[in-house]
């Protein structure tokens, strides 16, 4: 059965198409901004002008969703930017409405391109006025993120969002009890039908450099500021963690849930695909995409292959969707209009 393609692709178990990805931009303000990411060739932070060409291209190429990031100028303690219904997101939300109808527009919803230490969520003294034990807790003098007072302003986002005309909201901060929030407050606007993709197995490790870069969000360093997300996102050793993490998501009313990173996790991938019902996304992110890229440039792989052979394994691991920067490029060998 494997003599030939045709017999080959009788019996092929799983298939790749361009509806499956979704592809991530980057919108800061200004006009005809297109600033290259030095460790993503190929991925821009694009003004609104210039984001709807892009999108326009990727909607030629075959890609149907896309999720945007934000990149603001101005960044405070509480990331107050991030609700602004004047900020870059909701106007390339409007924009791409607009300009691209047939697109489906996600929201990246979090906090960390907002705040101006980078945190995920606001930062407070922890544990105040509690006696602590030796060892306990986060080094003296270092702060940490404050979850529940950082569930109110991811609502206030996604709803600002969602007033905006985006089709799915998608948190991605990893606070506790932020699906539910996220949900009542939808549902008290009048959002009753914007669906929530969770970002609900997301792991601390070191493949989102690039993306930091990208999206000018790492934390800063500074007196009692957590220098890493290892207080808020999940530890890489643990399984059955991301299975509690779903679970709680799911009842919290997530319409679809994500793993990310996601070739280091498709182990992740499969148990969440034999456990759940609901929509299953993976997240290819900046750090793999930069590795095929590099590899790809000093001439040691083959870059569209190895590409198609990577979407199509997330695919096979049990991802319905990938969100991932080769979503252009990849719809296009698929609909085989390359560009
Ligand atoms: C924001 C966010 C991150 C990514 C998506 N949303 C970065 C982070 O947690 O620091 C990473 C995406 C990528 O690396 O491609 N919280």
């Amino acid at each position: 059965m494997r003599r030939t393609e045709a017999l080959r692709s009788l019996v092929r178990e799983t298939h790749l198409a361009p509806d499956d990805l979704v592809w991530p931009l980057f919108v800061r303000p200004g006009k005809k901004v297109r600033n290259p990411v030095k460790s993503m060739p190929g991925v821009f932070q694009l003004s609104v002008d210039e984001l709807v060409e892009e999108a326009q291209a990727g909607f030629e190429a075959g890609v149907r969703s896309v999720i945007l990031f934000g990149i603001p100028l101005h960044k405070d303690a509480t990331g107050s930017g991030a609700w602004d219904e004047e900020g870059e997101v909701p106007q390339a939300v409007r924009a791409l409405k607009r300009s691209v109808p047939g697109m489906v527009v996600m929201t990246d919803v979090c906090m960390c391109e907002y705040t101006d230490h980078g945190h995920c969520g606001v930062l407070k003294v922890p544990q105040a006025g509690r006696p602590r034990k030796a060892g306990q807790g986060a080094p003296e003098g270092e702060l940490s993120v404050d979850n529940d007072a950082t569930l109110a302003l991811l609502a206030k986002e996604a709803v600002a969002h969602a007033r905006a005309g985006a089709d799915i909201v998608a948190p991605s901060d990893m606070m506790d009890g932020r699906v539910a929030a996220i949900r009542k407050a939808l549902d008290e606007d009048d959002y009753q039908d914007v669906p929530i993709l969770s970002y609900a197995a997301k792991f601390a490790g070191a493949f989102y450099g690039p993306f930091r870069d990208a999206a000018e969000s790492a934390p800063v360093e500074g007196p009692g500021i957590p220098r890493d997300r290892k207080g808020y996102q999940m530890d890489p050793a643990n399984w059955r963690e991301a299975v509690r993490e779903v679970a709680l998501d799911v009842q919290e009313g997530a319409d679809l849930v994500m793993v990310k990173p996601a070739v280091p996790y498709l182990d992740i991938l499969r148990v969440l695909r034999d456990r759940f019902e609901l929509p299953l996304a993976a997240y290819h992110v900046s750090g793999e995409y930069a590795m095929i890229k590099a590899a790809a440039e000093r001439g040691w792989i083959d870059e569209a292959r190895v590409m198609m052979e990577t979407l199509l394994c997330i695919r096979r691991a049990g991802a319905d969707l990938v969100l991932t920067y080769f979503a252009r490029d990849a719809a296009a060998l698929l609909t085989g209009r390359r560009r």
